[in-house]
């Protein structure tokens, strides 16, 4: 813990009760010259919380969501830690310890991801709906083919996509539709936690808005716990409900949103924060004045801008 996390605003998500554990995790990739990329890093990510993971290129955020996850590869190897997963049903799930269909399970219906580039891994040759029956075909085997032609339908709608849009294939529609699309899946069975690493990185700035107050309005209602990753600090500074400053494998700072802000107690957090002349801009007052979640719905002024421009990514 740093001192940040003893500020006077209490951190938001500390309330909460835990959904994901991440207890002293060490990451190495065993090269020819090992790479620390994770070193004991401990968090915490809040039921229903969206907890911001930044810091700069080749900090460890992906190593860190990977190892969560169990998504590693050789030479990755976990070195330390464990990792906890609290589910809402009551009992608690020891990541590191899963193997087989136990994880292959756990991956999708209990934590999903989004990629950065996710919305290319759709399969070119398969329509949408295919690609989401899939999902629901698999982990959902008792659902009869009506229910998941409805439930596709819904999920579709649930990020802003027209269900009209379950018969086009991947290239059809927009890099903004496509990375919804993968949005929807990821959230197809209703998971407890997403962790999304650089989501909407690829497109630009006006998709990036909508797909986010999406996702925003999404948390609200659904309650999965989010954490997302980007290097784009003054972006976190809006969703996030706590953010977690990365440098050199290791968590340098944890605070809510506005404290890191308003008080940043580490040098590097100050430093990155100064990296982003947007922030002493527009953006760095819409911070200042404190609403740095976006609510359901909400619109701030920078969305007003851009609330009646379609996709275009
Ligand atoms: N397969 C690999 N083999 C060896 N080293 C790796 C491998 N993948 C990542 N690394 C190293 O691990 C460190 C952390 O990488 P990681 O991809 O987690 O950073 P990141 O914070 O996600 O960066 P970015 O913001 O660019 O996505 C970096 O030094 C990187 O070079
Ligand atoms: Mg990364």
């Amino acid at each position: 813990m740093t001192a940040a996390t003893q500020a006077v605003v209490p951190p938001a998500g500390t309330a909460r009760p835990p959904v994901l554990s991440i207890e002293g995790l060490s990451i190495t990739y065993q090269t020819a010259t090992p790479v620390h990329a994770v070193r004991d890093v401990s968090l915490e990510l809040g039921r229903g919380e969206v907890l911001g993971l930044a810091g700069e290129s080749g900090c460890g955020k992906s190593t860190l969501a990977y190892g969560a996850t169990r998504l590693l590869k050789p030479p990755a190897e976990v070195t330390a830690g464990s990792v906890e997963f609290h589910s809402r049903e009551g009992y608690a799930l020891d990541v590191m310890r899963m193997d087989g269909e136990e994880l292959r399970q756990f991956r999708w219906s209990k934590i999903s991801m989004v990629f950065q580039g996710a919305m290319n891994s759709l399969n070119p040759v398969k329509k949408v709906r295919d690609q989401l029956d899939d999902v629901l075909t698999t982990h959902r085997p008792g659902m009869s083919k009506a229910q998941r032609r409805a439930l596709c339908g819904e999920l579709l709608e649930r990020v802003g996509v027209d269900r009209n849009r379950l018969t086009a294939y991947p290239h059809e529609l927009s890099g903004g539709m496509r990375q919804r699309v993968m949005i929807a899946m990821a959230m197809a069975l209703d998971p407890q936690v997403m962790i999304m690493d650089e989501p909407t990185t690829a497109l630009d700035v006006v998709v990036q808005r909508e797909i986010l107050r999406e996702i925003a309005r999404l948390r609200d209602e659904l309650g999965f716990a989010v954490m997302f990753i980007t290097h784009d600090l003054p972006l976190l500074l809006e969703i996030s409900d706590r953010i977690a400053v990365m440098r050199e494998g290791r968590v340098v700072e944890l605070a809510d949103a506005l404290t890191l802000y308003t008080s940043p107690q580490h040098e590097y957090t100050r430093t990155l924060l100064s990296s982003f002349p947007s922030l002493t801009g527009e953006r760095g007052g819409f911070v200042r004045h404190g609403s740095r979640a976006v609510p359901a719905g909400a619109t701030t002024r920078h969305d007003a801008e851009h609330d009646t421009e379609e996709e275009s990514a």
